[in-house]
């Protein structure tokens, strides 16, 4: 019989059942529901609503439980109970039969999941930070073997200043710097115990909540049980976080498929995590990656889902809420995959050192310097900007690079131009130069590297 059977004449209808049914994806948070039904239950006896005994059984057959399905929990799904909240109190009831029954004294299913829920978040936050802290591990290892690679750095896709490999990768160390520290805040904020709400007003029972917050390793009891109930503000919030991290890691994957390509040749990628085609014999495809820049869509898309199911929801509880789950749980799975990926990816990459120095040297990646270096002689920046400009085009269609023209070729454009404009606009020069804060000049580099080995205890 369902928890809620004594107000109704009629069993529900078959296919209601299964509509209504959470149990087929609320399962994974059976581990949650027990540790905090322990928690309620000591809470429980502690307020003499039941015996010290009483606890000591309810405890010692939810610990049972907990054992049995840990390794099975898969097993769960072969029970026709509505959700886990029933699963639990069904199998602890046929353990220790009517004292089971007990157990739901001044609680409701609406405290209990969304705390339920917080648990399974905390958890998996902490499983994330470690996650993203080792692919920024990874990108620091890759950046001090690779301080002398240097290559063209984008935009517009265009080869717009040359940079190197490691400075590419402290950008993503800066980028998965941001994404730790927001899913910090997330812990933050989520970080209080519903557990105590009721089902919307708080419970009737004398019960310290703030003892049963900090039983669980809650910071806090939540202030309002209307709200408690209500708010799913931690889900949006830490969709929100894996949404722009998943932005970040689909564009480390563009950027490495990119590199891949044939047309740029700048690295290989290892067997390990490239597959082939069937047809042509000569692939080697990038699907890992591939696979990482499509999914960061389904995440985006549960983020949007679950900021319509609350748009406009009243207070309090409504059954929408049970529909926050499964955008959540793939979520963050797929969050976990990808940065495992991720990490893969980097561990076994060749970078081609000369290959990525010639892309570098061909693409006019040293304009900017020929500007430069006239408006060190005088020559104000919009007039430089103009002959570095044309002398390019002269380049092109001499079919050379900058630095092959020949001095006189320089000085039918800027007499100001003497010989050392080539020791000026070598790569070389054009990375040493850029030596202020957050500039691609080694000094820089080795500072962020340092800095970066630093906060994360790597030495
Ligand atoms: N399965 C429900 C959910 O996920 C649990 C809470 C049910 N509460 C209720 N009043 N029906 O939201």
């Amino acid at each position: 019989m369902a928890l809620w059977g004594g107000r109704f004449i009629n069993e529900s209808h078959e296919l209601f059942k299964k509509f209504n049914t959470s149990l087929s994806f609320d399962y994974i948070l059976a581990e949650e529901d027990i540790t905090a039904s322990i928690a309620w239950s000591k809470t429980l006896a502690k307020s003499n609503i039941i015996t010290k005994k009483e606890q000591i059984i309810i405890e010692s057959a939810l610990l049972e439980l907990l054992i049995e399905i840990r390794d099975n929990t898969q097993d769960i799904l072969t029970s026709n109970c509505e959700d886990i909240h029933s699963w639990v109190e069904e199998n602890l009831i046929n353990k220790i039969g009517e004292l089971g029954k007990k157990l739901h004294t001044g609680r409701s299913r609406n405290d209990q999941i969304t705390t339920d829920l917080k648990l399974w978040c905390r958890n998996q936050i902490n499983i994330l930070l470690k996650n993203i802290i080792e692919l920024q591990k990874n990108f620091i290892l890759s950046a001090e073997c690779n301080h002398d690679v240097i290559m063209p750095g984008y935009t517009h896709l265009q080869r717009a200043q040359p940079i190197t490999f490691s400075y590419w990768c402290l950008a993503y160390v800066e980028m998965l710097r941001r994404d730790v520290s927001r899913l910090k805040d997330v812990l933050k904020r989520l970080n209080t115990s519903p557990l105590g709400s009721g089902a919307l007003s708080g419970t009737a029972w004398k019960i310290n909540r703030e003892e049963l917050a900090s039983s669980m390793g809650f910071d806090s009891a939540t202030n309002n049980a209307l709200d408690s109930v209500s708010d799913r503000d931690y889900v949006v919030e830490l969709l929100s976080s894996a949404s722009i991290s998943m932005m970040h890691l689909s564009r480390f994957s563009e950027d490495i498929i990119f590199f891949n390509s044939g047309e740029a040749n700048f690295i290989e990628l290892s067997d390990l995590i490239t597959s082939g085609s069937s047809l042509m014999p000569q692939k080697k495809n990038p699907d890992a990656l591939e696979l990482i820049r499509a999914k960061c869509g389904r995440v985006h898309g549960s983020l949007i889902s679950i900021l319509v199911i609350l748009k406009s929801l009243p207070l309090s509880y409504n059954k929408d809420m049970q529909e926050d789950k499964e955008g959540l749980f793939d979520s963050i799975k797929t969050w976990n995959d990808c940065l495992c990926i991720a990490i893969l990816v980097l561990k076994n990459v060749k970078i081609k050192k000369q290959s990525c120095r010639k892309a570098a040297e061909e693409g006019y990646s040293n304009a900017t310097e020929i500007a430069d270096y006239l408006v060190k002689k005088g020559v104000s920046f919009r007039e430089a900007h103009n002959i570095s400009g044309q002398l390019v085009l002269r380049a092109i269609s001499e079919k050379k690079s900058l630095n092959d023209l020949e001095l006189s070729t320089f000085q039918i454009y800027s007499h100001l131009i003497k010989d050392d404009i080539y020791k000026n606009i070598t790569l070389e020069s054009c990375l040493e130069k850029r030596s202020s804060k957050g500039g691609v000049a080694a000094a820089q580099v080795y500072n962020q590297i340092i800095k970066a080995k630093k906060r994360l205890n790597i030495f």
